[in-house]
């Protein structure tokens, strides 16, 4: 099984440009042609938040319009870029199975492993949250199949990272879902995006992973936690988890280059 992650495209109206700099349009659209002619071509994406830059439905009917050239299936959860209820309204349907009147959250059945879509958002805030409720939900539906191989995917990491974007911005509720995670080892892995680099840590029993930005915003890393935050621009890339041979859930990441000329060894 070959799973594409494309995290935080940020997407804006049409000829505009994300922080007045970032083609985000341009970026995702030429992300998606080079994730069409993937060989093999992956089985489904996930896209894990941030898919808007400020949550409207004409960033919402522009990052769908994007994403449906898609090949694979694709399935969206909100950050705390978009909004809960335009997003889950703009991508209803297959794409955003969520059967939840408050939480976009839902299970993809469909593939050997399965894949459960969280919603990490509190409005109004940039960090993240897992509530008792959500929380519950998840505990429940990982009861359904706790032997069954099982990613999570959600757009703020639980664990710090060393960045202002979790230490400082925080993940309520982190406790609570790591007690849940810890119980079902056949989490495998919880992908997430929102810090705009890759970076991967081991905690509660699993492997936390971040996927860098589908924008090509590339966040200043700066562990000293103390700059003002901010990005450089850089290609867009994604991220694709193989399931091997040996049936270790690989993770390789791909630039998305314009004349990106091979030469042979
Ligand atoms: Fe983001
Ligand atoms: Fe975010």
């Amino acid at each position: 099984m070959l799973i594409a992650q494309i995290s935080d495209p940020h997407v804006v109206e049409p000829g505009r440009k994300a922080c007045d700099v970032v083609p985000t349009s341009e970026n995702l659209a030429q992300l998606v042609s080079c994730l069409n002619k993937l060989d093999p071509l992956p089985d489904v994406a996930l896209i894990t938040g941030d898919i808007t830059h400020d949550g409207t439905s004409a960033q919402v009917a522009e990052a769908r319009r994007l994403l449906d050239p898609l090949k694979m299936p694709y399935h969206v959860i909100p950050g705390n870029h978009d909004d809960r209820e335009t997003l889950g309204h703009g991508f209803a349907g297959q794409t955003c199975p969520s059967q939840d009147e408050q939480f976009l959250h839902y299970v993809i059945e469909d593939y050997d492993i399965r894949l459960i879509g969280l919603d990490s958002t509190k409005p109004g805030t940039p960090g993240g949250e897992i509530c008792q409720e959500r929380a519950y939900w998840l505990s429940s539906v990982l009861n359904e199949a706790p032997e069954q191989p099982t990613v999570l995917f959600m757009h703020h990491p639980p664990a710090k990272f060393g960045v202002l974007e979790t230490d400082l911005d925080g993940f309520a509720g982190a406790d609570i879902l790591g007690q849940v995670v810890e119980r079902f080892p056949c989490v495998e892995r919880i992908l997430c995006g929102h810090i705009h680099l890759t970076a991967h840590t081991q905690w509660r029993g699993t492997v936390v992973s971040t996927a860098p930005s589908g924008s090509g915003m590339r966040l200043a890393l700066d562990l000293t936690l103390k700059k003002p935050s901010g990005f450089h621009l850089a290609n867009p890339d994604f991220q694709l988890h193989h399931r091997t041979a040996d049936g270790g859930l690989v993770t390789h990441q791909v630039e998305v280059r314009e004349n990106d000329k091979l030469y042979l060894f």
